[in-house]
């Protein structure tokens, strides 16, 4: 069973704990691996922009905990398998897992290509990705006796449809990962394996660069909060989810927007 937080001091400290994250090299990945590092977590990036990657590690550094980088294309279950097994390798055991790498698509259904490329690289980035991570890291988990915390990246636009850009594979991956997170917190429960959400709002990254200025405006407005989310501020959710002060909450999706669907 899940240990109960033993005292306050500590509750939300991930000192010494192993994380993975993906796509943890630039946006709300590097959000949360600052955020991870500045609470004492040791941090695999798993991504494919090496050179990005780089830029990432040298902005941890002050922190002095443990980063380093894996090449890693989720979409690739090999990938996925030969990452993992090297973080392994390095770490010795995984305690936290972060499936934040994702891709969005802006185009109507009808407007793609008659491959639906756009819409498979969105199913198996966001969706399937997340798929092949957790299939890989929570075996070890299992095997290592320890436990775990797992956090899904999703989206807002998991439980609405946004006004102004259509995006059908973006929401449709992001509505999946949130019923997959509910699932697996049943499936992974008996091995003290905890798995959460996190559904951020507009947060600014360079997913969020491309956006119109009409729609910016209209985004701003309609969010309580009137401003676009920071990576940090998602940092600072995935720390506690991670953390001790959360050992009783699993199966949940946190949605942090500023208050942007209460107006939907
Ligand atoms: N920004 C927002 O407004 C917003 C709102 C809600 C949810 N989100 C979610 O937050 C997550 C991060 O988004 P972001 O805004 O930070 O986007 P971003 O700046 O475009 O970063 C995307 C990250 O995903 C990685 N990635 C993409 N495809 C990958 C692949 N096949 N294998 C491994 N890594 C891959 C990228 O690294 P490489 O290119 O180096 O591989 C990069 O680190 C996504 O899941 C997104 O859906 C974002």
């Amino acid at each position: 069973m899940i240990k109960p937080i033993e005292n306050m001091k500590d509750a939300f400290s991930l000192k010494g704990k192993n994380v993975i994250i993906t796509g943890g090299n630039r946006g709300l990945g590097f959000g949360i691996a600052s955020a991870m590092a500045q609470s004492g977590a040791n941090i695999a990036i798993f991504c494919r922009d090496a050179a990005k990657a780089a830029e990432a590690l040298n902005e941890l550094k002050p922190y002095g905990t443990t980063c380093f980088s894996v090449s890693c294309d989720v979409t690739s279950l090999p990938s996925v398998r030969k990452a993992v097994a090297e973080a392994f390798d390095k770490f010795g055991s995984i305690d936290i897992l972060v499936n934040n790498a994702g891709v969005s698509c802006t185009k109507s259904l009808l407007d793609m290509d008659e491959d639906l490329s756009d819409w498979y690289k969105v199913i198996n980035t966001d969706l399937n990705g997340c798929v092949h991570m957790t299939y890989e890291v929570a075996k070890r988990m299992r095997d290592g006796g320890k436990g775990g915390s797992i956090i899904n990246i999703t989206s807002n636009a998991g439980f609405m449809v946004n006004h102004g850009q259509p995006m059908s594979p973006y929401s449709s991956a992001k509505a999946a990962m949130n019923h997959f997170t509910h699932c697996m917190a049943c499936e992974l429960a008996p091995y003290d394996i905890r798995v959460n959400g996190i559904a951020p709002g507009f947060t600014n990254s360079e997913l969020s660069v491309h956006i119109p200025p009409d729609n910016l405006k209209r985004i701003n407005q309609q969010a309580v909060a009137g401003r676009f989310g920071e990576p940090i501020e998602i940092g600072a959710l995935a720390v506690y989810l991670a953390s001790p002060a959360a050992a009783q909450v699993t199966g949940t999706v946190q949605v942090i927007d500023g208050g942007y669907m209460l107006r939907c």
